[in-house]
């Protein structure tokens, strides 16, 4: 099995997985993606996996209290270094659960694998033997979305470029602590489009912009050729989405106080392109 298998296969798993998970709780937790390296496994009596268990406990343990924690485990050779991220609109409550979400995929798909990103829509989660706080990481990625496309294909790449440009920009700004956006435009008199950019927030606005450009620039590699009615992309250090219909509800934006110096926006998003080979899988 290679390993876009292997990640394609989680993936459909743990969609039902969490079918499941969410069916008991009472708030919403929506997997998103995975990926663990199964090329890269150790050894479950090790001392570095037992630095991913401390690690996993202590994360469950303050995604009650805090949204965005960074943490490692263990010295030398068994070091291990995670993070997660819970999105800011959600309570500490829906974090929470969240994290045990993350941490029930980890146990039942990641259970040995020396390096996992899990997705979903309202956490992300990751741990890796070296450093990873504050380093803008675009590399494994994956996506997902819907089989029907938008009705007007014609004219939806120039909307998608400027709305997604727009939030983008929105996620980056310095005075946006959060890195995090969502809004909508309308598309046609019947449907929307809603957007969602989100970065980690150890990263700088910059590397933030960098990351979402570069997600951007997946749709047409993975999403219908961005013509999909829903997609999102998954990296390490960010997740961009849109959908025609509306995914996030009582999000109210922060009022950021006006930023001392423009943002660097030179750098223009890359364009859509059409696909030349159509893997969705991360390289
Ligand atoms: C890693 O572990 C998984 C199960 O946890 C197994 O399916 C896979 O074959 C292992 N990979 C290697 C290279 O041993
Ligand atoms: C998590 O909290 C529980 C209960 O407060 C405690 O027993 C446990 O030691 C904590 N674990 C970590 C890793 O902090
Ligand atoms: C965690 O974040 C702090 C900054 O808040 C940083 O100084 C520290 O090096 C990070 N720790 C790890 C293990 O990445
Ligand atoms: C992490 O693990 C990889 C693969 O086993 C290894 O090549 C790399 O040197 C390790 N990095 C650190 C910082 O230990
Ligand atoms: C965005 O959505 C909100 C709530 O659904 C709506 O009130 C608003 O008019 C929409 N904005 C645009 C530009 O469509
Ligand atoms: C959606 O668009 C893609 C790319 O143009 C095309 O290959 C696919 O057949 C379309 N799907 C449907 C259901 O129309
Ligand atoms: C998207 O917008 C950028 C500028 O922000 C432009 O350079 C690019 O050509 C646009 N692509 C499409 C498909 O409209």
């Amino acid at each position: 099995m290679n390993c876009k298998q292997i990640i394609l296969l989680f993936t459909l798993q743990i969609t039902i997985i969490s079918l499941l998970q969410s069916a008991n709780s009472q708030e919403q937790i929506d997997f998103a993606g995975g990926v663990c390296d199964e090329s890269e496994n150790v050894s479950t009596t090790s001392k570095y996996h037992n630095n991913i268990i401390s690690l996993l406990d202590n994360f469950l343990n303050q995604s009650s209290h805090y949204k965005f924690f960074n943490a490692s485990s263990g010295t030398g050779g068994d070091l291990v270094n995670g993070l997660y991220v819970c999105r800011p609109d959600v309570s500490l409550d829906t974090c929470h659960s969240c994290l045990e979400a993350a941490v029930d995929t980890f146990n039942q798909y990641c259970f040995g694998v020396k390096e996992i990103f899990i997705w979903y829509q309202e956490c992300m989660l990751r741990y890796s033997n070296h450093t990873i706080f504050a380093i803008l990481e675009t590399k494994p990625w994956n996506s997902g979305h819907s089989n029907l496309n938008v009705s007007r294909p014609d004219i939806f790449p120039t909307i998608l470029n400027k709305t997604l440009g727009s939030i983008i920009a929105k996620a980056s700004m310095p005075n946006n602590e959060d890195r995090f956006a969502y809004d909508n435009t309308t598309f046609t008199a019947f449907e929307g489009l809603y957007g969602m950019a989100w970065c980690t927030p150890d990263i700088t606005p910059s590397n933030c912009k960098r990351c979402l450009d570069t997600a951007f620039s997946r749709f047409s590699k993975c999403c219908n050729n961005a013509l999909a009615q829903r997609a999102s992309v998954h990296l390490p250090s960010c997740i961009l989405k849109y959908d025609t219909a509306p995914f996030i509800f009582g999000y109210s934006p922060p009022q950021l106080a006006p930023s001392p110096s423009p943002s660097p926006s030179s750098s223009p998003l890359p364009s859509l392109s059409p696909l030349s080979s159509p893997s969705p899988s991360p390289s």
